[in-house]
């Protein structure tokens, strides 16, 4: 069974069993994961799910889309190369790690 490991922004880490073909955001949210809110539950019209992507995954989890792409642009923290909305980030057969960042809403 994969995790998802979310840094909080103090540096500590949640690691959190997930399911293969859920999301970072409703992983993050079904087991009270400070810091991704998921406010709209994946409608793309929120952003308070953003995060940012290790490095290491950002292949394997692909790019924005148009919508998040959009989305991106109305994150309370800053936009970064690395970020993402995790509600579109759809968990595989691996380990994800993601960090959230300082400010949601
Ligand atoms: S949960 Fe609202 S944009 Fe991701």
């Amino acid at each position: 069974m994969p995790k998802v490991f979310y840094t909080q922004p103090d540096g500590t880490v949640v690691a959190v069993a997930a399911s293969p073909g859920d999301s970072v955001m409703a992983t993050a949210v079904r087991n009270g994961v400070s810091g991704v809110v998921g406010q709209c539950g994946g409608s793309l019209s929120c952003a308070t799910c953003h995060v940012y992507v290790d490095e290491a995954h950002r292949d394997e989890l692909g790019t924005p889309g148009e919508d998040e792409d959009e989305m991106l642009d109305c994150t309370a923290s800053d936009r970064e190369d690395s970020s993402r909305l995790s509600c579109q980030l759809i968990i595989g057969e691996g380990d994800v790690h993601v960090t959230v960042p300082p400010e949601q809403l």
